[in-house]
């Protein structure tokens, strides 16, 4: 474990924004947390920093916005990459092995399933928070249990898939701080092939490639390049917007205004709506803003080119969903989590 003071989390979060933490913990391993936190509850009052906000924990910031220039309370960073095989089925791994890392390392190893989350930027440990989703598949349908460490009761817990609370790009750890994730075991079983994202079965057909998991991880991978920036060369969050839901009758009144609107069914009374092509039907795409922008090739994707503050990005965020409200009556929700 390691204590830093004035810790800058540029290189923390994939926006690239400055952002200066007052204390900065890194524990690269977790076996040892009730020691760390021993450390730690000896020089912070934990409780006081979850209840005022000042409690954050952070993988690579793959979905996160640092709204300013100083975090003036306490950030927990997890490095250890452990990965323990305990059978054939299950996988548990910890908080700071890396996502992609996982996808390749089930692939080569007949752990199929997760293929259909290659390139997704972050950490093991950040994949529950917003249930990381991607071309037919949510990461809860791989995860048995999750070991975390609890802030309030000061112990090493499960909480099993159920407990999780899994929905669209949510979950549990969304709605409560009081959960580090540890570990995530994962689960293969019964595995079928998901091409049910229509891209993805295209590219197979039209390169003839059989329905295995190698070929639809190099699908991924293609699309995924095709259309997402990579946040190493322009700062990103992914997916800036979730993809609103909304009711169906609502829907009936916007398809007669706008026929081509995208929709997916969830039942009878919910459909989802693509927040991407809301906001490029507000003629977004590829709009400048100050020093950040709309991805020219992704509506739905917000890009720092060289903001060093988020202001800009919360402006130009507030922009879009104010004219996406007027155009379409949708209110949009920011998906990344921002903190204050
Ligand atoms: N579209 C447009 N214009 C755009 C963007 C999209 O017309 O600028 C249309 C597309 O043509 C398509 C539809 O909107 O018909 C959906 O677009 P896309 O397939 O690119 O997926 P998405 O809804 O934009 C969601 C996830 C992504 C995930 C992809 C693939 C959310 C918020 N986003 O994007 O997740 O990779 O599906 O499954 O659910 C992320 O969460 O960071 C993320 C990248």
């Amino acid at each position: 474990m390691r204590h830093y003071t004035q810790y800058s989390l540029k290189s923390l979060n994939t926006f690239g924004f400055e952002c200066i933490a007052k204390d900065f913990i890194e524990i690269d391993n977790i076996d040892n947390i009730s020691e760390n936190f021993n450390y730690i509850d000896k020089n912070f009052d934990v409780i006081k920093l979850l209840e005022n906000r000042k409690f954050l924990v952070i993988g690579k910031g793959s979905n996160l916005i640092l709204a300013n220039k100083f975090f003036d309370g306490l950030v927990i960073y997890i490095s250890d990459k452990n990965l323990d095989i305990i059978n054939e089925n299950i996988l548990a791994v910890s908080a700071g092995y890396v996502w992609h890392d996982l996808v390749e390392f089930c692939l080569n190893n007949k752990y199929y399933g997760l293929e259909n989350l290659a390139l997704i930027p972050g950490t093991v440990g950040a994949s529950p928070i917003q249930n990381i989703g991607a071309y037919g598949v949510e990461v809860q349908q791989f995860i048995d249990k999750i070991q975390v460490y609890n802030l309030q009761t000061k112990a090493i817990e499960f909480l099993s898939n159920v407990q999780c609370k899994f929905s669209y790009r949510d979950s549990i750890f969304k709605h409560t701080n009081q959960y580090i994730v540890l570990k995530v075991f994962f689960k293969f079983t019964d595995y079928t092939a998901n091409i049910s994202y229509k891209e993805l079965s295209n590219y197979l057909n039209l390169y003839e490639l059989e329905v295995l998991p190698q070929n639809i991880f190099k699908a991924v991978v293609y699309i995924r390049n095709q259309k997402l920036p990579k946040p190493e060369i322009l700062g990103n969050a992914g997916s800036f917007f979730k993809n609103p839901i909304i009711e169906t009758q609502k829907l009936q009144n916007l398809l007669n205004l706008y026929p081509k609107l995208i929709n997916y069914p969830i039942d009878n009374n919910y459909t989802k709506l693509a927040a991407g092509w809301l906001i490029d039907n507000c003629n977004f795409k590829g709009y400048k803003y100050k020093q950040v922008g709309v991805y020219e090739k992704q509506a739905l994707v917000l890009v720092n080119y060289t903001a060093v503050y988020a202001n800009e990005i919360l402006e130009l965020a507030s922009l879009i969903q104010q004219t996406v409200l007027e155009k379409f009556d949708i209110q949009l929700e920011i998906e990344p989590i921002i903190i204050n």
